[in-house]
């Protein structure tokens, strides 16, 4: 047996019931919410230097988008009071969580101003820069696009930093790691 036939018959396509919980005709966005938590993400934190000092909040929503020139994004709810910081932003840190770091995330998640739960410090271009991640990238922001209720913040990368950790995952709205 292939491998992938091995991944088959370990998924038991046959048994699992596909049910339609949304379509943009019915349903919550509790519900659109459910389906996009099974995207299996890694977390992280970006953070910036705000007028009123450092500022962060966890993010789900960052990809990769091109390597040359190397560009990334993640997304701001409009309707959250820390967007207009992260839209005015010129310069902004994605700090990628390792394994251990899922209370960091949750810190993050309930403060803006969470730094004193953590160790960090200011990097080369006065970016606060979150320590213990799997990685960092430092960026200045390129663009600021419409997306519906949120914002999409792309940005140019400056700088990567890696650490041989293992990432902090996100899956149907729970923390995990690697198995
Ligand atoms: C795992 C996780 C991922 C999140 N991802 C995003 C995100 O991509 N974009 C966003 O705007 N908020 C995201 N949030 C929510 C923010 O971290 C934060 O909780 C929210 O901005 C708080 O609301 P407030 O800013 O109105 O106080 C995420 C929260 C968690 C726990």
């Amino acid at each position: 047996m292939s491998a992938v036939q091995r991944l088959e018959a370990a998924c038991e396509p046959a048994a699992v019931a596909t049910d339609v919980i949304w379509t943009d005709e019915a349903g919550s966005s509790r519900d659109l919410r459910h389906a996009f938590g099974r995207f299996a993400t890694g977390v992280t934190v970006i953070t910036i230097n705000s007028p009123d000092g450092p500022y962060g909040m966890t993010v789900n929503s960052f990809s990769s988008v091109s390597l040359d020139p190397a560009l990334i994004l993640w997304s701001v709810d409009k309707g959250s009071a820390r967007c207009p910081y992260f839209r005015e932003a010129s310069h902004f840190a994605v700090n990628i969580l390792s394994a251990g770091q899922a209370a960091v995330a949750l810190s993050f998640a309930r403060d803006p101003l969470a730094f004193d739960t953590t160790a960090w410090n200011e990097s080369d271009i006065g970016l606060p820069v979150l320590s213990g991640c799997t990685a960092t990238l430092e960026c200045r922001r390129e663009a600021v696009h419409p997306g519906g209720d949120h914002l999409i913040i792309v940005g140019q990368v400056l700088k990567a930093c890696v650490a041989e950790r293992e990432p902090l995952l996100f899956h149907k709205g729970d923390f995990g790691a690697m198995a």
